[in-house]
């Protein structure tokens, strides 16, 4: 049984506004990838769709002169460890399994090889995320300015919630 679906957070203000930032469509495509990817390999989907949902929510905007730079960005950017952390303070404020919730901050820590370049042998969970985000992944960060409604990225993601709990029921039928 879930504590917290992808539903709650959405509805939370502190989430929706780190969300919109990194660019709400990218994060609800994200969420469906990761769904598909640990279907196909044998992954907690409920883990891998609440850490490909708030992969990106630690972003701050590089701004210079009104433009993203991108230099500024890859030099000083640590979106992965902040997201990592408010993802978690989150998860446990609606109730979360406390150690469901260190796995998801995990994943999310560990989705960009920025700077660990390769030294972290990453588990399949950590995996699923960091492939459903590269699946949508533009050149010059496209991806995050990809425009979605509010209204849009709630029913994609109670669909997404539905089909997590049709799979737990199954498996508590088997
Ligand atoms: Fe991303």
């Amino acid at each position: 049984m879930r504590n917290v679906t992808l539903t709650d957070i959405f509805q939370l203000p502190f989430a929706r506004k780190y969300l919109k930032r990194a660019g709400l469509a990218h994060a609800v495509t994200v969420a469906q990838k990761a769904y598909d990817l640990a279907c196909q390999k044998g992954v907690n989907a409920d883990l891998a769709t609440k850490a490909a949902l708030l992969h990106d929510i630690g972003h701050y905007t590089w701004y210079r002169n009104g433009e993203w730079d991108f230099e500024l960005y890859k030099q000083n950017d640590i979106h992965a460890i902040k997201g990592a952390e408010r993802a978690h303070k989150m998860l446990i404020r609606l109730g979360e399994d406390p150690e469901a919730a260190k796995e998801i901050a995990v994943a999310i820590l560990f989705h960009t090889d920025s700077y660990f370049k390769g030294t972290v042998q990453r588990t399949s969970l950590q995996e699923v995320v960091a492939m459903a985000d590269e699946a949508d992944e533009e050149p010059n960060g496209n991806h995050h300015y990809k425009v979605i409604s509010e209204a849009e990225a709630a029913e994609r993601l109670a669909e997404l919630d539905e089909l997590i709990a049709q799979d737990s029921r199954l498996q508590q039928s088997v």
